[in-house]
Formats: structure tokens, sequence, C-alpha cells
């Protein structure tokens, strides 16, 4: 009887919170939050939903004539002030900033990317520290599992990419982990490239994205190239067009080399095949002393800690102070607001690493979406309007 009050309780107190953060009431929130969670759900609640999520869809559509006030805002504020979550899903599979975006309250959204970029600061900060995120302390991976997470391709941000191998007959998805996808086995068919979960690789429909990545990092010919991660070739094969002096390519997967051979990369002119992951072939390229004047990277079931710890330890160490560095921004790009946030972390990390980065924004084929490319994929990668192409040099 007694935990049977406390729960009604619990439900009055969800139900107040709720209200307040709908009311944009601030002072009464202030008061509820020393109660109670800025997570709380009503569990009676038809469409369950968290204050966050309440306050945000309370503002209304701002084409209406009702862009978000100070009070909506200040709301906002002081539910990620007391823990709100900025990923958190609710049951329509929307976290608060996609609501804010759909509603084109785009005050709030701002709110929720910069609330986006300080959580997945601290989260790789406390990483680094071993402070959980990324460690194996359970309660911290609960909360984690909570969290949205961006989908598959090329880059993840994952609690599981830091766990010890797994035997890839028991991981259900490969590209969770770079060893074990490297040891499974890939499908190239016509257009695409897939994984042994049936995760699309590469794609064809980014080959113009390919092709003007090729073109920043090799505005001229005669330049000494870097590219790592082949998969199709279609940025290899761009590269190309630009007549490098060196054209450097490093990739880990068997399969791979065997197309590499087949397609007579191995002989061509200034070609240099390096067959192994980045991580073991960079530190002996830095010892070498190999200096490039373009370096681009795009690979695979590798989260976000890995391209920052190629940009931040070898590409310091590689390009040429004129140097050029690319990248593939595909981090996220199942979800804008996911999308935004990544971009923002990667510049900031980019600037501490020593890199300005400017932003080219690359129109994606509006028929893409919801394509029949997709079909037989696990999920589609990108859903999002907007390629933001990254051209990196070195902070002057
Ligand atoms: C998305 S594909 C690259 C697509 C390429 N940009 C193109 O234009 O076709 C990623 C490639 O990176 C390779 N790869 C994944 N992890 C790697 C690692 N740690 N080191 C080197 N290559 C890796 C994969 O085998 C795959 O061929």
């Amino acid at each position: 009887m007694a935990s049977e009050q406390a729960s009604e309780q619990d439900v009055l107190l969800a139900k107040r919170i709720i209200g307040a953060a709908e009311r944009h009431d601030v002072p009464a929130l202030k008061i509820l939050l020393k109660e109670g969670s800025a997570n709380v759900q009503d569990p009676t609640a038809t469409v369950a939903t968290s204050p966050i999520h309440a306050a945000i869809a309370a503002c209304g559509k701002a084409e209406e004539g009702k862009e978000a006030g100070d009070e909506a805002v200040q709301t906002v504020h002081l539910l990620l002030e007391n823990g709100a979550i900025w990923n958190d899903l609710n049951k329509e599979d929307e976290t608060p900033g996609c609501i804010a975006l759909k509603l084109g309250q785009k005050k709030i959204y701002d709110v929720m990317v910069e609330a986006g970029v300080r959580a997945e600061l601290l989260f790789a900060k406390m990483a680094a520290l071993g402070l959980g995120g990324d460690d194996d302390d359970e309660e911290d991976e609960e909360e984690a599992e909570e969290e949205e997470k961006p989908a598959a391709k090329k880059q993840k941000v994952s609690e599981e990419e830091a766990k010890p191998v797994q035997d890839p007959k028991v991981l259900d998805d490969v590209s969770l982990d770079n060893k074990a996808y490297l040891r499974s086995q890939l499908r190239y068919k016509p257009g695409i490239l897939l994984d042994e979960s049936d995760n699309a690789v590469m794609m064809d429909w980014e080959t113009q994205i390919m092709q003007r990545h090729a073109e920043t990092i090799a505005p001229k010919k005669g330049l000494r190239l870097m590219n790592v991660g082949h998969g199709m070739g279609i940025v290899d094969t761009a590269i190309q067009t630009h007549e490098p002096s060196e054209h450097h390519i490093i990739e880990a997967h068997p399969q791979v080399h065997q197309r590499l051979r087949e397609q007579g990369w191995y002989d061509k002119p200034n070609v240099t095949i390096h067959e192994g992951r980045w991580q073991d072939i960079l530190p002996k390229l830095v010892e070498q002393g190999v200096v490039l004047d373009g370096i681009y990277y795009d690979t695979f079931a590798e989260d976000y800690a890995a391209l920052r710890e190629f940009f931040s330890e070898y590409v310091i160490q590689l390009l040429s102070p004129e140097g050029k560095f690319g990248w593939y921004n595909g981090l996220g790009a199942d979800r804008q607001i996911c999308y935004d946030v990544y971009t923002k972390v990667a510049e900031m990390d980019l600037y501490e690493a020593g890199f300005d980065t400017e932003w080219e924004d690359i129109q994606v084929p509006p028929s893409l979406h919801g394509s029949k490319e997709w079909e037989g994929t696990r999920r589609p990668y990108w859903t999002i309007d907007i390629y933001r192409l990254p051209v990196n040099t070195f902070v002057k």
C-alpha cells in the first residue's frame, strides 16, 4: 500500500513536471525539479513524452506566428541544466531537436544542437579519462543505451566499439566492430558494396561527393596524395584524374585487396597500396618521414574517436604545411540533429588539433530518400538533404 501510494505520488509529480514544462512555467518547474527528475515520463499518458519533448512540442509551428518566446527557451535550458538528455527518443522516435526542427523553431533547435555538442564533448573527455562514457561501467552503459546513436556507416558512436572484440558469429551487426567487419564477407553488387550484415559500406550515389573530395585535396596535378579506405574505388579513381606524383591507398579488407588486384591498381604508376589497418600502417609512414599534400579518410565500422585519433595523431605529422585534409562526413546522417551535432564536434576537435575547417554544402539527390537503392540494405544510413563537405588546412 505504501509503495502504491509512493508510485501514485510519482505519477502526480511527473504530471506536474510535464505540465509545467508544457506551460513554460519556469518558476514552478524550478521548484518541481528539486523533487523530481527532468527525464520523468507519465506512465498513464496515452502518448508518453519527456518534459523537454513536451516543452518543445508546446511551442507550436514557428510559421504560424509562434516563434518560441523567452520562457520557452528558458524552460528548455532549465531542463537541460537538470539533466534532460539531448538525444532522448519519444515514442515517435523523435529527439527533442527533431521536434524543434519539424516545428521550424530555429532558436530552440540551436539550443538543442549546443546541448548535444556539450554532451558529446563531455562524454568523450570522460571516456578519455576512464570516467565512464565508453568504459564498462554498467550504469553508464544502461544510460548510454537509452540514448540515440547515429546509424552505422563509416563512423559511428557506439559504446560497443570500445568493448573487446566479440566473436563475429555472435555479433549480429559486424559494422559495430572494425575487426569483426574486416574478417567478414563483403559483396560487391552493381552500384553498392555490402558487408556481411547487409550494411551498405559504399554506394554509387556518393560519386559526386567523392569527386569533389578528390578535387579539394588535389587542387592541382603532381601532388603527393593518400586515401584511406578504397571501398568501391570511387574516390581513388577521381584522385587518379588529378595525376598525383604519389598515390597511397591504405586498405585493410582482404576482399578489397583482391578487387584492387583484379582492377590493376597494383600496377598503376605512382600508386602504392598499403595492405592493413591505417592504425598499423601510419606509424610506419611517419617513421619513414612521408610527407603528403592531400589526405582523405573514409573508412567503415569505425567510430568518431577513430577519426579524431586519425587527424590528431597522424594527419598533423604527415600533412605538408600547405596540405589539405578531407574526410567523409557521414556521422549521424540518418537524423539532422545528430549530423549537426557531430559536424560541430568534429570542427571543434579539428581546431584543437590545429586545423581550420571550410565547409561546402552539397545537395544530396532528393530521389535518394526512400528509393529502391536501399533495398536489401540493413537501413538507410543517409536520410538528410545536405552533405557538408569538410576541407581542412592547418591554422595559420
Ligand atoms: C566506405 S568505404 C570507402 C569508400 C571510398 N571512399 C570510395 O570512394 O569507394 C570504406 C573502406 O575502408 C576500409 N577500412 C575499414 N576499416 C579500415 C581500417 N581500419 N584501415 C584501413 N581501411 C579500412 C573498408 O574495408 C572499405 O574498403
